[in-house]
């Protein structure tokens, strides 16, 4: 039984009808948000060689899995360049990658997993699938251009896959070496928050338009988070959570999955009612430095 289940409907970039795609306008934090994850998952080869080194020593089943893994996370990578670009606003795809490229690192290849053990790498690959499928589904939802709705609906399904099959290799690493609960919820949830690390937010930065010329992560997190989180409902989480709880948990448990998914949904609501206020003071403040500069000049003037 191999880890990684065949799509039920295998499908290419090139199977999508770009040309219907509605313009920028219409959703431009979408679009910014498209953009970013097309740089992300275009950069599919690298995680490729990285997980093929660490588990280097699993044998054949494992490296078949990986290489097919690699070549559907290419292919996002494409679909979603794709899409970005045909949505329009001038979008330097090679450009903006070689930058990312350059700019942002990914973990060495020296067979060492960053998690500390191939199980705890496992923990965290899981971890990425199912929060990958989830923010695939509510970006989906809350997309009204059909041809959008088409791709990120088939990626959903796509991440959903790989989160069985990283589920299938922990437990078979599992079932050789025990990995307590406290080794599961550290690397669990320390991968969680490292979402609005370099690597999402460096991409965020480079493809936005309007960004500051210097690179600062909090304000590009607060924009990118600001965009995103309002997009996911109570039932993208409780999706989620039914995929991460027996990962952080190590058992399934349908009340330990709902109150993680109502945790997740507070947390989200917080985190984007503190980015807002941010974002506020930040504007006033460069609002009353606009108007305060005329005044200082006029004061200059008189002395
Ligand atoms: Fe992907
Ligand atoms: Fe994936």
């Amino acid at each position: 039984m191999p880890f990684l289940k065949p799509a039920a409907r295998p499908w290419r970039a090139t199977d999508f009808s770009y040309s219907r795609v509605a313009p920028e306008s219409s959703d431009a934090d979408l679009l910014h948000i498209l953009r970013t994850t097309a740089l992300v998952e275009s950069r599919a080869d690298q995680y490729g060689d990285y997980l093929r080194a660490v588990f280097a020593a699993r044998g054949e089943s494992w490296r078949d899995a990986i290489d097919q893994w690699n070549r559907e996370e290419r292919e996002h990578g494409r679909a979603l360049r794709r899409l970005a670009e045909a949505a329009g606003g001038g979008f330097a795809f090679e450009r903006v990658m070689d930058a990312y490229l350059d700019g942002v690192a990914y973990h060495p290849c020296d067979g060492r997993s960053v998690r500390g053990s191939v199980a705890g790498e496992l923990v965290a690959r899981c971890i990425v699938e199912a929060l990958a499928s989830t923010f695939y589904r509510a970006l989906r939802d809350s997309s009204r251009d059909e041809t959008g709705r088409s791709v990120l609906h088939t990626l959903a399904l796509d991440e959903a896959r790989h989160y069985g099959m990283f589920k299938a290799m922990l437990d078979a690493e599992c079932a050789q070496r025990r990995l307590s609960l406290w080794q599961r919820l550290r690397v669990g949830l320390g991968r969680m928050l490292e979402l609005g690390d370099e690597q999402i937010m460096v991409a965020a930065w480079l493809v936005d338009p309007a960004a500051a010329p210097r690179y600062r992560r909090r304000a590009v997190a607060r924009r990118y988070q600001t965009a995103l989180y309002p997009r996911y409902r109570l039932a993208h989480l409780n999706f989620a959570a039914r995929l991460i709880g027996p990962v952080l948990f190590g058992r399934r448990s349908e009340l330990l999955n709902r109150s993680f998914a109502v945790l997740l949904w507070l947390g989200l609501r917080l985190r984007t009612a503190l980015n807002r206020a941010a974002l506020a003071f930040t504007a006033c403040t460069f609002a009353a430095a606009a108007t305060a500069s005329p005044q200082t000049e006029h004061i200059a003037a008189r002395k």
